[in-house]
């Protein structure tokens, strides 16, 4: 990736102010597909704007959906003249949440056609094997053809069936449930994923008409077959922008105050901050919820385990790694749900952490302070990691490959500057301009 544009910081200040969080990335991009499992009208609310969601409203309209903005947080959907076709590599690699298409079109249509899904790469291939194993057990065959991933339908229509994921995948979760909606007959998901966006995708399909039941335990039970139609949502808030804020005001030992959150989501996050030393207050205020993060002083280091739902977020794994480079003392951090998800760890390390990494573990020798460098985002919740580390240090850091960041926070430039960060979004021509290329003879 060479993007043109980079990150300017200058870190060192105290972050103090308020921040509106914004709807739940790993929700919208579940919830949008999910509006072709019916003909009818949409209105979605508290979208995050952010490349994600262009992304996947741009696969809707590709298949025949009409897209109104209601607003910079709201869309309506018309997916009355949707048909079903392949969507094309040229959309699907934008983003890893491609794959629920395969999920929505196979529950609708009984088939679908979508090229390989792109996303974060954290040093490996990430299978779909799960989300296979769940469309076979419904009566589907799935096979590649050049760049697309093709499911079908053996029968007429899909048959529920009962599922079990040899891991809570998230994504297999999901597209299990979206096939199981337009299937005939009860589906049992077990060892399902419980992250809240799992919660947000069956609330919206239930509201749709479907009956999807106990979403948020380990057994998930889907009622297929039955009548749906459009329907209103309001996407829940987005746990790990949060608790990205939350991190960041911990390390820059500030105070901020994070506005339209959902405290039940947060606990892990508020546990390790608190352990840490920082104060954590969750309140309600004109019935909506906040909360507000300070520290000051040295911080103490503490032991985390990303693990799925209701753990640690893994998604929130390589910024508290960040906060925990300028903590006192020695931290271990482990990520269960991902094998190789350190890779960033490196780009820290030019700032002045220390770190070792050994297989899914981190240890992590806290230092007194960070030291501005040039780095780059090798996937976006690295780049948030990133963020964290750059308005913590000493001197300018410039950071790359920023488009990941604009995949999963929207407006971070503005609503950092709003808090006092010293933050600029500048443009670099990475490659130098042609006259001065010397011809190799
Ligand atoms: C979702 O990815 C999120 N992405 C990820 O967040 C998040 O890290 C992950 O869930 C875990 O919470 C979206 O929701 C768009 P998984 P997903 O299937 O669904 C293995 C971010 O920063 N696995 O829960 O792809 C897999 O290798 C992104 O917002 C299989 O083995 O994750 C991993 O070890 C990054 N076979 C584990 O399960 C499969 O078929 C969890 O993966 C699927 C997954």
């Amino acid at each position: 990736m060479c993007d043109l544009e980079k990150l300017v910081i200058r870190g060192g200040k105290p972050l103090i102010g308020e921040i509106e969080i914004s709807g739940a990335k790993n929700a919208a991009v579940a919830i949008l597909p999910a509006t072709l499992l019916a003909k009818g009208e949409f209105i979605i609310d508290n979208l995050p704007n952010i490349s994600d969601i262009d992304a996947t409203l741009d696969i809707l309209r590709h298949l025949g959906a009409e897209i109104t903005r209601l607003g910079k947080h709201t869309v309506r959907i018309n997916t009355m003249g949707v048909t079903n076709k392949p969507i094309p590599e040229f959309l699907a690699c934008k983003l890893r949440a491609s794959y629920y298409f395969l999920g929505a079109l196979l529950g609708r249509f009984g088939s679908a056609r979508v090229a390989m899904p792109g996303g974060c790469n954290f040093g490996g291939v990430r299978p779909i094997d799960l989300h296979i194993k769940g469309f076979n057990a419904l009566g589907a065959t799935v096979g590649t053809d050049g760049e697309y991933v093709v499911a079908q339908t053996t029968a007429s229509t899909l048959m529920g069936n009962t599922v079990f994921l040899d891991k809570p995948s998230v994504g297999a979760t999901i597209n299990v449930i979206l096939a199981a909606v337009g299937a005939k007959g009860i589906t049992v998901i077990e060892n399902a994923a419980k992250e809240p966006h799992i919660v947000d995708i069956a609330n919206f399909l239930n509201r749709m008409g479907a009956e999807v039941r106990c979403a948020g335990t380990e057994r998930i039970t889907i009622i297929g077959g039955l009548p749906m139609k459009g329907c209103e949502h309001i996407i829940i808030p987005d746990q790990i922008e949060t608790g990205t804020y939350m991190t960041l005001a911990a390390a820059t030992r500030g105070q901020l105050t994070l506005k339209n959150i959902t405290s039940p989501h947060l606990d892990k996050i508020t546990a390790k901050l608190r352990e840490c030393g920082a104060t954590v207050i969750p309140e309600e205020v004109d019935s909506s919820e906040q909360i507000t993060v300070s520290a000051s002083g040295r911080l103490k280091c503490c032991d985390i385990k990303a693990e799925a739902h209701p753990g640690f977020p893994t998604d929130m794994q390589p910024q508290f790694t960040a906060l925990l480079s300028i903590c006192e003392g020695t931290s271990m951090v482990t990520d269960s749900v991902w094998d190789n998800r350190f890779k960033y760890t490196d780009q820290l390390t030019k700032m002045g952490a220390q770190i070792k990494v050994s297989g899914n573990t981190a240890c992590i020798q806290g230092t007194n302070e960070l030291t501005g460098a040039s780095v780059f985002a090798n996937d976006l919740r690295a780049g948030a990691a990133l963020i964290i580390a750059a308005l913590a240090a000493k001197g300018t850091t410039t950071i790359g490959n920023i488009s990941y960041i604009d995949r999963g926070y929207e407006d971070i430039v503005e609503k950092l500057s709003a808090v006092g960060a010293d933050i600029q979004r500048v443009e670099f021509p990475d490659v130098p301009p042609v006259s001065n290329i010397q011809k190799v003879e």
